[in-house]
């Protein structure tokens, strides 16, 4: 069964993006994929540093994020558009999982080769759009195909009812189809 990681860039509580995330976890699960949300607040990794790291390696927790993006065979991302970008909880995350860490394998990257969908939202009307170009940059640099669906989930606070669906029948449809691309396209890559 094709395995699935789901996260948000954003570590606030009520966040939009977690919502996002989390409800494609379980539209995912519906679709037949074996899907797992994860929150990286949970994880409360420090500022990437070098300094920091030739002193103190790896953190465990991005060992743990590092192991767990290799054992799935793709992922989705929803971040937050902060000034037109993605936010630093998710770069931060992204250049910790990239760094080499003391396991006995060679320098390994878990994200070449795995196949993501990214989506983005927002309280404003674009659903914060924006993040989406420099976030799928930064994945294609680092060897994820991208599939090319994607979604911007405007009016973000509002979007979700008390189950955590989007209530919205167009923001479901296009959001939907992504998750749908996520799983066929990783199935193919994967046969
Ligand atoms: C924002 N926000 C924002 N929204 C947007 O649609 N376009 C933007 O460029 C920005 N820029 C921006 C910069 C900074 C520094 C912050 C803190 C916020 C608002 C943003 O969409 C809003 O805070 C969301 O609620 C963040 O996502 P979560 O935490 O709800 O997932």
């Amino acid at each position: 069964m094709t395995k699935l990681l789901f996260l948000a860039g954003s570590a606030r509580k009520e966040s939009c993006n977690k919502k996002l995330a989390k409800y494609g976890s379980i539209l995912a699960k519906e679709m037949g994929a074996d899907a797992t949300f994860i929150d990286l607040k949970d994880y409360e990794l420090p500022i990437f540093c070098e300094d920091f790291e030739a002193e103190n390696g790896m953190p465990q927790n991005a060992q743990k994020l590092k192991q767990l993006f290799d054992a799935h065979d793709g992922f989705f991302i929803s971040s937050p558009e902060y000034n037109s970008a993605y936010s630093p909880l998710l770069k931060n995350t992204i250049d910790w999982i990239t760094r080499p860490s003391p396991e006995p394998a060679p320098h390994w990257v878990p994200f070449k080769g795995k196949v993501a969908a990214i989506a983005g939202a927002s309280p404003g009307a674009l659903g914060g759009m924006r993040v989406l170009v420099p976030l799928r940059m930064l994945l294609g640099n680092l060897g994820v195909h991208v599939v090319p669906n994607q979604a911007a989930i405007g009016n973000g606070f509002n979007a979700f009812n008390e189950d955590g669906a989007l209530i919205n029948d167009s923001q479901l449809a296009l959001f939907g189809s992504v998750i749908k691309d996520l799983i066929d396209t990783t199935d193919k890559l994967k046969a």
